[in-house]
Protein backbone atom coordinates (compact mmCIF):
# COMPACT_ATOMS: atom_id res chain seq x y z
CA UNK A 1 0.00 0.00 0.00
CA UNK A 2 1.36 3.33 -0.67
CA UNK A 3 1.49 6.34 -2.54
CA UNK A 4 3.08 6.40 -5.89
CA UNK A 5 4.51 8.18 -8.22
CA UNK A 6 3.41 7.51 -11.96
CA UNK A 7 5.66 9.22 -14.93
CA UNK A 8 2.73 9.73 -17.85
CA UNK A 9 3.88 10.11 -21.28
CA UNK A 10 0.64 9.95 -23.22
CA UNK A 11 3.02 10.76 -26.89
CA UNK A 12 1.25 10.32 -29.71
CA UNK A 13 -2.28 10.09 -31.57
CA UNK A 14 -4.71 8.52 -29.55
CA UNK A 15 -2.16 7.82 -26.45
CA UNK A 16 -3.23 11.36 -24.77
CA UNK A 17 -6.91 10.41 -25.31
CA UNK A 18 -6.61 6.65 -23.71
CA UNK A 19 -3.75 7.78 -20.83
CA UNK A 20 -5.88 10.28 -19.51
CA UNK A 21 -9.06 8.06 -19.39
CA UNK A 22 -6.79 5.77 -17.24
CA UNK A 23 -5.39 8.25 -15.37
CA UNK A 24 -8.96 9.04 -14.56
CA UNK A 25 -9.93 5.63 -13.77
CA UNK A 26 -6.73 5.49 -11.60
CA UNK A 27 -7.92 8.71 -9.50
CA UNK A 28 -11.69 6.90 -9.19
CA UNK A 29 -9.64 3.02 -7.85
CA UNK A 30 -8.00 6.01 -5.23
CA UNK A 31 -10.76 7.32 -3.91
CA UNK A 32 -11.82 3.56 -3.41
CA UNK A 33 -9.02 1.80 -1.87
CA UNK A 34 -7.58 2.78 1.65
CA UNK A 35 -4.02 3.60 1.22
CA UNK A 36 -3.43 3.55 -2.32
CA UNK A 37 -2.63 7.37 -3.91
CA UNK A 38 -0.68 8.68 -7.03
CA UNK A 39 0.82 11.09 -8.14
CA UNK A 40 1.70 11.99 -11.76
CA UNK A 41 4.25 13.70 -13.55
CA UNK A 42 3.21 14.50 -17.06
CA UNK A 43 6.12 14.20 -20.11
CA UNK A 44 5.19 15.90 -23.17
CA UNK A 45 7.77 13.61 -25.39
CA UNK A 46 6.75 12.08 -28.96
CA UNK A 47 6.28 13.18 -32.23
CA UNK A 48 5.08 16.51 -31.27
CA UNK A 49 8.50 17.31 -29.15
CA UNK A 50 10.75 16.21 -31.82
CA UNK A 51 9.95 18.31 -34.69
CA UNK A 52 10.34 21.40 -32.27
CA UNK A 53 14.10 19.86 -30.92
CA UNK A 54 14.94 16.98 -33.43
CA UNK A 55 14.62 14.41 -30.22
CA UNK A 56 12.16 12.59 -29.29
CA UNK A 57 12.89 12.67 -25.85
CA UNK A 58 15.80 15.02 -24.14
CA UNK A 59 19.24 14.02 -23.55
CA UNK A 60 18.51 13.29 -19.47
CA UNK A 61 14.84 11.37 -20.17
CA UNK A 62 16.22 7.99 -18.63
CA UNK A 63 17.46 9.99 -15.79
CA UNK A 64 13.80 12.21 -15.11
CA UNK A 65 11.92 8.83 -15.33
CA UNK A 66 14.47 7.10 -12.69
CA UNK A 67 12.50 8.33 -9.41
CA UNK A 68 9.15 7.11 -10.58
CA UNK A 69 7.52 3.93 -9.53
CA UNK A 70 6.19 3.60 -13.07
CA UNK A 71 5.74 4.62 -16.39
CA UNK A 72 2.24 5.13 -18.14
CA UNK A 73 2.98 5.22 -21.69
CA UNK A 74 0.80 6.15 -24.85
CA UNK A 75 1.64 5.25 -28.22
CA UNK A 76 4.01 6.30 -30.63
CA UNK A 77 4.49 7.15 -34.39
CA UNK A 78 3.75 10.29 -36.84
CA UNK A 79 2.75 9.96 -40.22
CA UNK A 80 5.10 12.35 -41.20
CA UNK A 81 8.67 10.69 -38.89
CA UNK A 82 9.94 7.49 -40.48
CA UNK A 83 8.66 5.00 -37.60
CA UNK A 84 12.49 3.66 -37.07
CA UNK A 85 12.80 6.91 -35.59
CA UNK A 86 9.91 6.98 -33.15
CA UNK A 87 10.63 3.95 -31.76
CA UNK A 88 14.45 4.00 -31.54
CA UNK A 89 13.39 7.91 -30.35
CA UNK A 90 11.55 6.86 -27.00
CA UNK A 91 10.02 3.58 -26.52
CA UNK A 92 13.35 1.57 -27.08
CA UNK A 93 15.22 2.97 -25.23
CA UNK A 94 13.27 3.26 -22.41
CA UNK A 95 12.61 -0.70 -22.47
CA UNK A 96 16.59 -1.05 -23.13
CA UNK A 97 17.95 1.36 -20.56
CA UNK A 98 15.68 0.03 -17.74
CA UNK A 99 16.49 -3.17 -18.82
CA UNK A 100 12.92 -3.91 -18.70
CA UNK A 101 13.52 -7.42 -20.74
CA UNK A 102 10.23 -9.03 -19.71
CA UNK A 103 7.58 -8.34 -22.08
CA UNK A 104 4.68 -9.68 -20.79
CA UNK A 105 1.28 -9.88 -22.80
CA UNK A 106 -2.49 -11.09 -21.33
CA UNK A 107 -4.42 -12.20 -23.67
CA UNK A 108 -8.67 -13.18 -23.11
CA UNK A 109 -11.75 -13.16 -24.95
CA UNK A 110 -13.28 -10.61 -22.84
CA UNK A 111 -17.17 -10.81 -21.86
CA UNK A 112 -19.11 -8.96 -24.51
CA UNK A 113 -16.27 -9.13 -26.91
CA UNK A 114 -16.66 -10.93 -30.22
CA UNK A 115 -13.62 -13.34 -31.32
CA UNK A 116 -12.99 -13.83 -35.03
CA UNK A 117 -12.72 -17.81 -34.11
CA UNK A 118 -16.33 -19.15 -34.70
CA UNK A 119 -18.09 -20.21 -32.07
CA UNK A 120 -15.29 -19.31 -29.28
CA UNK A 121 -16.31 -16.79 -26.34
CA UNK A 122 -14.83 -16.39 -23.04
CA UNK A 123 -12.95 -19.11 -21.17
CA UNK A 124 -11.99 -20.98 -24.88
CA UNK A 125 -9.13 -18.33 -25.07
CA UNK A 126 -7.15 -17.34 -22.01
CA UNK A 127 -3.00 -16.78 -22.66
CA UNK A 128 -0.62 -14.50 -21.41
CA UNK A 129 2.59 -14.46 -24.57
CA UNK A 130 6.10 -13.19 -22.54
CA UNK A 131 8.13 -11.80 -24.98
CA UNK A 132 11.50 -11.40 -24.67
CA UNK A 133 12.44 -7.70 -24.45
CA UNK A 134 16.28 -6.72 -24.91
CA UNK A 135 18.02 -8.61 -26.90
CA UNK A 136 17.17 -11.19 -29.89
CA UNK A 137 15.75 -9.51 -33.53
CA UNK A 138 15.84 -5.63 -31.69
CA UNK A 139 19.42 -5.97 -30.33
CA UNK A 140 19.71 -2.78 -32.87
CA UNK A 141 23.34 -4.77 -34.01
CA UNK A 142 23.78 -4.30 -37.58
CA UNK A 143 24.64 -1.68 -40.61
CA UNK A 144 24.41 -0.73 -43.91
CA UNK A 145 27.54 -0.19 -46.28
CA UNK A 146 27.58 1.00 -50.41
CA UNK A 147 24.18 2.77 -49.69
CA UNK A 148 22.05 3.12 -53.10
CA UNK A 149 24.64 1.22 -54.73
CA UNK A 150 24.27 -1.97 -56.60
CA UNK A 151 26.70 -3.84 -54.01
CA UNK A 152 24.52 -2.31 -51.16
CA UNK A 153 24.86 -4.66 -48.17
CA UNK A 154 22.76 -4.36 -45.32
CA UNK A 155 22.75 -6.50 -41.80
CA UNK A 156 20.22 -6.99 -38.96
CA UNK A 157 21.49 -9.14 -36.42
CA UNK A 158 19.62 -11.17 -34.21
CA UNK A 159 21.80 -11.55 -30.72
CA UNK A 160 21.14 -13.75 -28.73
CA UNK A 161 23.21 -14.14 -24.97
CA UNK A 162 22.84 -17.54 -22.28
CA UNK A 163 22.39 -14.51 -19.81
CA UNK A 164 19.08 -12.66 -21.96
CA UNK A 165 17.40 -16.20 -22.30
CA UNK A 166 17.97 -18.04 -19.61
CA UNK A 167 16.44 -14.75 -17.46
CA UNK A 168 13.49 -14.63 -19.46
CA UNK A 169 12.83 -18.36 -19.47
CA UNK A 170 12.90 -18.35 -15.47
CA UNK A 171 10.05 -15.32 -16.16
CA UNK A 172 8.36 -17.78 -17.89
CA UNK A 173 8.28 -21.04 -15.97
CA UNK A 174 7.29 -18.88 -12.84
CA UNK A 175 4.88 -17.20 -14.59
CA UNK A 176 3.02 -20.21 -15.53
CA UNK A 177 3.76 -22.05 -12.57
CA UNK A 178 1.79 -19.06 -10.92
CA UNK A 179 -1.33 -19.47 -13.49
CA UNK A 180 -4.05 -22.62 -12.68
CA UNK A 181 -2.79 -24.49 -15.38
CA UNK A 182 0.73 -24.28 -15.18
CA UNK A 183 1.92 -24.69 -18.85
CA UNK A 184 4.68 -23.22 -20.85
CA UNK A 185 4.86 -23.30 -24.60
CA UNK A 186 8.37 -22.52 -25.82
CA UNK A 187 8.29 -21.18 -29.45
CA UNK A 188 11.58 -21.23 -32.04
CA UNK A 189 12.00 -21.81 -35.31
CA UNK A 190 15.07 -24.39 -34.50
CA UNK A 191 14.69 -25.79 -37.44
CA UNK A 192 15.81 -23.58 -39.79
CA UNK A 193 17.82 -21.37 -37.64
CA UNK A 194 20.33 -23.70 -36.03
CA UNK A 195 22.30 -21.13 -33.47
CA UNK A 196 20.34 -18.84 -31.06
CA UNK A 197 17.23 -21.04 -31.67
CA UNK A 198 19.00 -24.40 -30.64
CA UNK A 199 20.15 -22.64 -28.02
CA UNK A 200 16.71 -20.73 -26.99
CA UNK A 201 15.21 -24.92 -27.10
CA UNK A 202 18.53 -26.19 -24.82
CA UNK A 203 18.27 -23.36 -21.97
CA UNK A 204 14.29 -24.28 -22.17
CA UNK A 205 15.13 -27.72 -21.16
CA UNK A 206 17.51 -26.99 -18.66
CA UNK A 207 15.62 -24.45 -16.67
CA UNK A 208 12.36 -26.55 -16.87
CA UNK A 209 14.30 -29.07 -14.42
CA UNK A 210 13.76 -25.98 -11.85
CA UNK A 211 10.09 -26.23 -12.31
CA UNK A 212 9.21 -29.92 -11.30
CA UNK A 213 5.74 -28.69 -11.75
CA UNK A 214 5.11 -26.78 -14.91
CA UNK A 215 4.58 -28.71 -18.06
CA UNK A 216 6.30 -27.31 -21.52
CA UNK A 217 5.99 -28.00 -24.64
CA UNK A 218 7.88 -26.34 -27.73
CA UNK A 219 6.42 -25.20 -30.97
CA UNK A 220 7.88 -23.88 -34.42
CA UNK A 221 6.52 -20.41 -34.43
CA UNK A 222 4.78 -21.15 -38.13
CA UNK A 223 3.05 -24.12 -36.64
CA UNK A 224 2.36 -21.81 -33.63
CA UNK A 225 -0.04 -19.52 -35.88
CA UNK A 226 -2.30 -22.73 -36.89
CA UNK A 227 -2.50 -23.99 -32.78
CA UNK A 228 -3.28 -20.14 -32.17
CA UNK A 229 -6.09 -19.68 -34.39
CA UNK A 230 -7.72 -23.86 -34.25
CA UNK A 231 -6.43 -24.91 -30.81
CA UNK A 232 -6.79 -22.05 -28.79
CA UNK A 233 -8.21 -23.90 -25.45
CA UNK A 234 -4.91 -26.30 -25.67
CA UNK A 235 -2.21 -23.03 -24.91
CA UNK A 236 -1.71 -20.94 -21.51
CA UNK A 237 1.77 -19.28 -21.16
CA UNK A 238 3.74 -19.17 -23.89
CA UNK A 239 7.21 -17.48 -24.48
CA UNK A 240 8.87 -16.56 -27.55
CA UNK A 241 11.74 -14.10 -29.17
CA UNK A 242 11.48 -10.66 -29.33
CA UNK A 243 9.83 -10.30 -32.93
CA UNK A 244 8.05 -13.77 -32.88
CA UNK A 245 6.39 -12.63 -29.70
CA UNK A 246 5.85 -9.22 -31.67
CA UNK A 247 3.52 -11.06 -34.25
CA UNK A 248 1.97 -13.39 -32.47
CA UNK A 249 0.42 -11.04 -30.07
CA UNK A 250 -1.44 -9.27 -33.03
CA UNK A 251 -2.26 -12.37 -33.93
CA UNK A 252 -3.57 -12.94 -30.57
CA UNK A 253 -4.56 -9.77 -30.25
CA UNK A 254 -6.78 -10.17 -33.06
CA UNK A 255 -8.32 -13.44 -32.31
CA UNK A 256 -9.48 -12.17 -28.77
CA UNK A 257 -11.49 -9.49 -30.68
CA UNK A 258 -9.34 -6.58 -30.99
CA UNK A 259 -6.13 -4.92 -30.92
CA UNK A 260 -7.80 -2.23 -28.52
CA UNK A 261 -8.35 -4.32 -25.80
CA UNK A 262 -4.51 -5.74 -25.75
CA UNK A 263 -2.31 -4.42 -22.69
CA UNK A 264 1.31 -4.83 -22.24
CA UNK A 265 3.64 -4.39 -19.49
CA UNK A 266 7.79 -3.75 -19.76
CA UNK A 267 9.05 -5.20 -16.15
CA UNK A 268 12.42 -4.76 -14.79
CA UNK A 269 11.74 -7.97 -13.01
CA UNK A 270 14.97 -7.37 -10.32
CA UNK A 271 13.16 -3.85 -9.69
CA UNK A 272 16.18 -1.93 -10.67
CA UNK A 273 14.40 0.55 -12.88
CA UNK A 274 10.82 1.43 -13.03
CA UNK A 275 8.96 -0.41 -15.24
CA UNK A 276 6.38 0.70 -18.12
CA UNK A 277 2.97 -0.35 -19.41
CA UNK A 278 1.34 0.69 -22.37
CA UNK A 279 -1.57 -0.35 -24.36
CA UNK A 280 -0.73 -2.25 -27.49
CA UNK A 281 -2.38 -0.73 -30.00
CA UNK A 282 -0.39 2.19 -32.11
CA UNK A 283 -1.01 5.67 -32.00
CA UNK A 284 -3.87 5.45 -34.83
CA UNK A 285 -4.28 8.31 -36.76
CA UNK A 286 -7.35 7.51 -38.62
CA UNK A 287 -9.18 7.84 -35.71
CA UNK A 288 -7.22 10.34 -33.18
CA UNK A 289 -9.68 13.17 -31.71
CA UNK A 290 -12.81 11.63 -32.63
CA UNK A 291 -13.21 10.77 -29.30
CA UNK A 292 -13.85 6.76 -30.03
CA UNK A 293 -10.82 5.30 -29.16
CA UNK A 294 -10.97 1.70 -27.23
CA UNK A 295 -9.76 2.47 -23.15
CA UNK A 296 -9.62 -0.77 -22.54
CA UNK A 297 -5.99 -1.30 -23.35
CA UNK A 298 -4.65 0.96 -21.27
CA UNK A 299 -7.42 0.48 -18.22
CA UNK A 300 -6.19 -3.40 -18.72
CA UNK A 301 -2.35 -2.05 -18.62
CA UNK A 302 -3.27 0.00 -15.80
CA UNK A 303 -4.43 -3.38 -14.23
CA UNK A 304 -0.77 -4.92 -14.68
CA UNK A 305 0.94 -1.42 -13.35
CA UNK A 306 -1.52 -2.02 -10.03
CA UNK A 307 -0.29 -5.66 -9.92
CA UNK A 308 3.65 -4.76 -10.77
CA UNK A 309 2.97 -2.15 -7.54
CA UNK A 310 1.65 -4.63 -5.08
CA UNK A 311 -1.85 -3.12 -5.04
CA UNK A 312 -3.11 -6.27 -5.95
CA UNK A 313 -7.13 -5.36 -4.93
CA UNK A 314 -7.22 -2.16 -6.72
CA UNK A 315 -5.75 -4.17 -9.84
CA UNK A 316 -8.78 -6.72 -9.64
CA UNK A 317 -11.68 -4.30 -8.51
CA UNK A 318 -10.93 -2.20 -11.89
CA UNK A 319 -10.74 -5.45 -14.32
CA UNK A 320 -13.62 -6.89 -12.63
CA UNK A 321 -15.39 -3.61 -13.54
CA UNK A 322 -13.98 -3.73 -17.20
CA UNK A 323 -15.06 -6.65 -17.54
CA UNK A 324 -18.86 -5.94 -16.63
CA UNK A 325 -19.00 -3.11 -18.64
CA UNK A 326 -17.56 -5.07 -21.49
CA UNK A 327 -20.38 -7.56 -20.55
CA UNK A 328 -23.24 -4.93 -20.67
CA UNK A 329 -21.95 -3.50 -23.99
CA UNK A 330 -20.81 -0.33 -23.04
CA UNK A 331 -18.16 -0.87 -26.19
CA UNK A 332 -16.61 1.60 -28.74
CA UNK A 333 -17.03 0.90 -32.24
CA UNK A 334 -13.52 -1.31 -32.90
CA UNK A 335 -15.73 -3.55 -30.60
CA UNK A 336 -18.68 -3.72 -32.63
CA UNK A 337 -20.29 -1.00 -30.12
CA UNK A 338 -21.03 2.47 -30.73
CA UNK A 339 -20.03 4.11 -27.27
CA UNK A 340 -17.17 6.96 -27.07
CA UNK A 341 -14.39 6.52 -24.89
CA UNK A 342 -16.21 9.01 -22.27
CA UNK A 343 -18.97 6.69 -22.04
CA UNK A 344 -16.82 3.70 -21.41
CA UNK A 345 -14.97 5.54 -19.04
CA UNK A 346 -18.18 6.96 -16.78
CA UNK A 347 -18.93 3.40 -17.14
CA UNK A 348 -16.09 1.96 -15.96
CA UNK A 349 -15.41 5.00 -13.10
CA UNK A 350 -18.97 4.14 -11.53
CA UNK A 351 -18.50 0.36 -11.92
CA UNK A 352 -15.47 1.32 -9.18
CA UNK A 353 -17.60 3.24 -7.28
CA UNK A 354 -20.73 0.73 -6.35
CA UNK A 355 -18.34 -2.11 -6.38
CA UNK A 356 -18.34 -4.51 -2.98
CA UNK A 357 -15.81 -4.15 -0.66
C1 LIG B 1 4.51 -3.67 -30.26
C2 LIG B 1 4.65 -2.77 -31.44
C3 LIG B 1 6.05 -2.26 -31.57
C4 LIG B 1 7.05 -3.38 -31.67
C5 LIG B 1 6.18 -1.32 -32.76
C6 LIG B 1 5.38 -0.05 -32.53
C7 LIG B 1 7.56 -1.04 -33.17
O1 LIG B 1 4.27 -3.42 -32.60
O2 LIG B 1 4.70 -3.23 -29.12
O3 LIG B 1 4.19 -4.83 -30.45
O4 LIG B 1 7.20 -4.04 -32.68
O5 LIG B 1 7.72 -3.65 -30.69
MG1 LIG C 1 3.64 -5.37 -32.31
Amino acid sequence: MGNYRIAAIPADGIGPETIDAGLEVLEALSRRETDFSFVVSRFDWGSDYYRKHGSMMPADGLERLKSHDAIFFGAVGAPDIPDHITLWGLRLPICQGFDQYANVRPTRILPGVSSPLRDRGPGDLDWVIIRENSEGEYSGHGGRSHKSMPEEVATEVAVFTRAGVARIMRYAFSLAQSRPRRHLTVVTKSNAQRFGMVMWDEIAAEVAEEYPDVSWDRMLVDAMTVRMALRPESLDTIVATNLHADILSDLAGALSGSLGVAPTANIDPERRFPSMFEPIHGSAFDITGKGIANPVATFWTACQMLEHLGEVAASTRLMAALETVCAAGVLTPDVGGTATTRDVTRAVIEEIRVSNA
